[in-house]
This record gives C-alpha cells, sequence and structure tokens, in this order.
C-alpha cells in the first residue's frame, strides 16, 4: 500500500478527538437529490451545524460514499465544503465511490492518502471494502494483511478500526445482503487482540452501537437520507442528516454521541421504492 503513516500526539488530556462524516452521496450538479433529500444542501447544513455546536476535534473521518455520481466535482464540492471545518480529514471509500478519481482530487487538494494514524494512545487503521459495482463489501488478503500488520505493530495501542461496510448484521435484513461477506476473516484478526477497542462504519445512514465481545460497533447517521433502523424491506426513516464525534480516551474507552440537525428541512421522499 503506497501511503505514509501517520504520526500524531493526544490532545492535553491524553485525548483524540475525531468527527465522523459519511455518506454524503453528492453529484455534480449541486441541485441533485437522493430520494429527495438536497445532498449538497444537507452537507452544507450538516457542516454549519458543527460550527454552531463548537465541537472540539482533531480529525475529520470521511467512511465512504462521497460521490453518488462518480463525478471529480462530486468530490471537490465535499473538500471545499469540509474544509471549512479546518481539521485534516481522512478517508476511505464507500460501494459508490471512484477510487481513482477520488484519490486524485483528494490529493491535489491537500487532503492526506493515509491509511494508519499512530498516536499517543491510539492508532487509526482505514480499510477499503470495496468492491468495484457491487453494493456489499469484501476485504482483499492485502487489507486483511494490512489490518494484522498494523495491529502487530503496535500492540500496546488501543485501535480503532474503520470501514464502510457493516461486518456484523444489523438487524435489516435489506442492508444486511449489502455487508462485509468475509466478515468471518476480518472478526479472526481480532480475535485475541483485545486492544482493538472498535469498528466504526458508514454504509447502513442510521445511529448503530453495539458491544460485542469487547469491541465497539458503531455507525452513524448519513449526512443525508437515514434509513429505518430493525427494517426488513428498504425503508427510509423521517430522522434528519447528522454527524457523529468520537473521543479516544487514554485508558482505552470511548465517549461518543450523534447529532442530528434540528427541524424537518430534509424529508425525503416517503414513494422511493429502493436505492
Ligand atoms: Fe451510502
Amino acid at each position: 500500500m503506497e501511503f505514509e503513516k501517520i504520526f500524531t500526539h493526544a490532545d492535553a488530556n491524553g485525548e483524540l478527538r475525531l468527527l465522523q462524516l459519511t455518506d454524503t452521496h453528492l453529484f455534480a450538479n449541486q441541485a441533485m437529490g437522493l430520494l429527495g433529500v438536497n445532498t449538497f444542501a444537507s452537507l452544507q447544513a450538516v457542516v454549519a451545524q458543527i460550527q454552531t455546536d463548537s465541537i472540539a476535534f482533531d480529525w475529520i473521518m470521511a467512511t465512504g460514499d462521497i460521490s453518488q455520481d462518480h463525478s471529480a466535482r462530486s468530490y471537490q464540492r465535499f473538500v471545499d465544503t469540509v474544509q471549512a471545518l479546518g481539521k485534516p480529514i481522512l478517508w476511505l471509500p464507500g460501494n459508490h465511490d471512484m477510487q481513482p478519481l477520488m484519490s486524485q482530487t483528494f490529493s491535489t487538494n491537500g487532503v492526506c492518502d493515509t491509511k494508519q494514524v499512530v498516536s499517543d494512545h491510539w492508532q487509526l487503521i482505514l480499510l477499503d471494502t470495496q468492491v468495484p459495482e457491487k453494493p456489499h463489501g469484501y476485504l482483499s488478503d492485502g487489507q486483511l494483511q494490512f489490518l494484522a500488520g498494523a495491529l502487530d505493530d503496535y500492540p500496546d495501542k488501543n485501535a480503532l478500526v474503520l470501514m464502510h461496510h457493516q461486518s456484523r448484521l444489523i438487524g435489516c435484513r435489506w442492508l444486511d445482503q449489502h455487508n462485509l461477506k468475509n466478515s468471518d476473516a476480518f472478526h479472526q484478526v481480532l480475535q485475541g487482540r483485545s486492544n482493538v477497542k472498535a469498528v466504526l462504519f458508514g454504509h447502513i445512514h442510521q445511529n448503530y452501537e453495539y458491544q460485542c465481545d469487547g469491541v465497539a460497533y458503531i455507525a452513524s447517521p448519513s449526512t443525508c437520507i437515514q434509513f429505518l433502523p430493525l427494517s426488513d424491506d428498504f425503508a427510509l426513516d423521517q430522522q434528519q442528516p447528522g454527524y457523529r464525534y468520537l473521543t479516544l480516551k487514554a485508558d482505552g474507552t470511548i465517549s461518543s454521541r450523534v447529532k442530528r440537525l434540528s427541524g424537518q428541512a430534509f424529508l425525503p421522499d416517503n414513494q422511493s421504492q429502493g436505492y
């Protein structure tokens, strides 16, 4: 993998603070929407809310499905909007992304390509689960080796693993068809490594927190449309777009919170039959 590992420091409290933005589904044309929600307007509103909330964070984690139409313009739109927050962005691809264009547009705008950040008490490992032109996810042997190697390199640091797809079934049957297909191989790498504290993902467009074998599995609302939790068939949620912030503490614990926009400015078209 061709990227440079980044070394950074915790803040004065020994904490590393993250902001997760996920599934922005932007278009080249800023007037376009997804199932009735203008994705650019909703991202702008979320970013404005973060500024209003005065959330303190060190890194922005963009966990995939940044573009809906594979255009360079959509990635440029993401950078232009999110760089207003004034913090470095880390990213990984979702099933909807066009990686070469994503990587190229981000790097020409100074967004780094790294997939491993090492701090005083934590390391962040960003994985690529994309299977081109498929909605489900898969970790290649190379990705699994990268994960195992990164964990082997820093056994004394807590680890947060990030990817786009869900590695555990989340109780939405239609979405769980599009999960990480080789989740057994992934969980095998985590087995016996008690320093892995959490897996943070996107893809499911809903707030999700589940603790299993000492690992927290955490997903967050999209910045545009929301999917209804625990739904067998495709169903949209009326909840508003949002974001998550996380504090990774020196003792290996995590505190995290989802914040959503207030009001009802971004309601989806309820007649939508699919996604
Ligand atoms: Fe998505």
